[in-house]
């Protein structure tokens, strides 16, 4: 059982000892009411200089995995492997000779929505000269680090990224475009990831021993109405242009799903766009993504309905062409975007295993937020973690051979270290689950005001003091306990 954090979220430390600016430094400073407050990273929980007290929370809660990213232009401030941070390099050892000697598996993210500056002003994820530099970046990291990290993300959430920072423009650049642009990044994302994936594969894996894949954002989906056939169509659609689009060719077949390249073709020809705002995929290049990851990442947050509607935009993930609207059900519970459905991981995870031939899962975030003037005490949200975990287990005995759940439910089967006769029980190769995250943290365009955090950080004072929520108990509880009451 882990817990997640990344970097422009937590370290604070913007400029410090050679740092070079990210894209979220430059957005942040500009101001213009984009971020909740205007706030900024450039502090953030300050865990650039307090990293012991980052590890004694890691430490308090049991944790057996932590998933953190590096900052790109702290490892290498303009981006390129021309000049390297000695500093940056020295803090990240730190951190993960820190875990190891604490039993705690790192699991390192290479970039999380924080692209160098000097990277973005040459186009970003719009330039194919991006999957070039990603590709030399990561092969810094895998050889500066690699001796020590066996869990890499190459990539966090590019179907995320792609849609909110290119054609949104609600990240980084932030400038709001329609057209090609969205597709054109995703594009370039997933040719990097899978550069990036074989310079792992044929120049560390032997010596190394590690694995590579990067985590997807998936919410799941459920028909508006169960009988309408468009709604049904329409749900299909929304998890193809969601999970399929990058899972499908890294792990089937090194192409985009059918459904999504004739959906943009006819959304582009309705538009009037001469020929289809997807680009195609080389056979060449089919077979440089295909099989390009060695475990399947997914970070599950909230469960939606769904409903045909000729024409629509959608706007979560990269739904845009889908035509399709979604929305909560209003019986949910809801915490900001954020509509607790426990049974919908459960659902999720048996898509991913009866569509991706069973795979090693990790669940690499999953989460609720708090708003702004949270008390210590957020049982509610620990009742939403214990219902997750429930169903997580659920799904692992009781769903696929009819195994009862005792009251004390085997919670090892989540962590890779054990239960793996629970594993083999239910069928859902699940191995890994990180909540998100560790530390109240910066959370992009709400700024502070929304606290997904187990320790809840006070912003404003200068200390930063770190102070666990009920959940982080209850976490760490469980953790003790190996098992979850029934
Ligand atoms: C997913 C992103 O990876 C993370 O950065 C963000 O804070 C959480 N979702 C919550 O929105």
């Amino acid at each position: 059982m882990g817990a997640a954090t990344s970097a422009y979220q937590v370290e604070g430390g913007w400029d410090a000892d050679g740092k070079g600016p990210s894209v979220w430094d430059t957005f942040t400073h500009q101001g213009r009411d984009r971020v909740f407050k205007n706030q900024t990273g450039d502090v953030a929980c300050g865990s650039y200089t307090l990293w012991e007290e980052d590890l004694k929370c890691i430490k308090q809660l049991g944790l057996t995995h932590y998933r953190f990213s590096l900052s790109w232009s702290r490892l290498l401030p303009d981006g390129t492997t021309g000049f390297i941070n000695q500093k940056g390099i020295d803090y990240y050892n730190k951190i993960i000779d820190d875990l190891l000697t604490n039993g705690v598996t790192p699991i390192v993210t290479l970039y999380h929505f924080d692209l160098p500056q000097t990277l973005e002003d040459q186009g970003g994820w719009l330039s194919e000269a991006i999957i070039d530099s990603f590709d030399k970046y990561a092969w810094f990291c895998f050889s500066t680090f690699g001796d020590r990290v066996k869990h890499w993300i190459t990539i966090n959430e590019p179907n995320m990224l792609a849609l909110v920072a290119y054609e949104l423009g609600a990240f980084p650049p932030g400038v709001p475009q329609v057209g090609t642009k969205v597709y054109q990044a995703a594009h370039n994302l997933i040719k990097a990831h899978a550069r990036s994936w074989h310079s792992y594969d044929s120049l560390f894996r032997k010596e190394q021993k590690g694995m590579v894949s990067l985590s997807i954002f998936a919410g799941w989906v459920e028909p508006a109405d169960p009988n309408s056939v468009s709604d049904q169509e329409a749900t299909k659609r929304a998890i193809a242009f969601q999970l399929d689009f990058f899972a499908k060719p890294i792990f089937i077949d090194g192409d985009y799903p059918e459904v999504v390249k004739s959906q943009v073709a006819l959304m582009s020809k309705k538009q009037g766009y001469p020929s289809s705002r997807l680009p195609e995929l080389t056979e060449e290049e089919k077979k440089m993504i295909r099989g390009t990851a060695d475990f399947f990442a997914v970070q599950y947050y909230t469960t939606r309905l769904v409903k045909y509607q000729e024409n629509k935009k959608g706007e979560l993930g990269l739904l845009q062409d889908a035509e399709v609207e979604v929305f909560p059900d209003s019986s949910w519970i809801n915490l900001d975007w954020v509509y607790v459905v426990p049974w919908g991981i459960r659902k999720l995870l048996k898509y991913i295993k009866e569509t991706y031939n069973n795979p090693v899962i990790y669940i690499t975030e999953n989460g609720f937020p708090l708003d702004e003037a949270p008390s210590f005490d957020d049982t509610q949200r620990w009742e939403c973690f214990r219902q997750t975990f429930q169903e997580l287990l659920r799904g692992m005995t009781e769903m696929y051979s009819g195994a009862s759940v005792g009251k004390q439910i085997p919670i090892e089967c989540l962590d890779g270290t054990g239960g793996h006769e629970a594993i083999q029980l239910d069928k859902v190769n699940l191995q890994v689950y990180c909540a998100w995250s560790l530390l109240d943290n910066f959370e992009w365009n709400k700024g502070y005001s929304s606290r997904f955090g187990l320790f809840h950080i006070d912003f404003e004072d200068p200390a930063r003091p770190r102070v666990p929520y009920t959940s982080a108990k209850e976490y760490a509880k469980i953790i003790r306990n190996n098992g979850l009451e029934g």
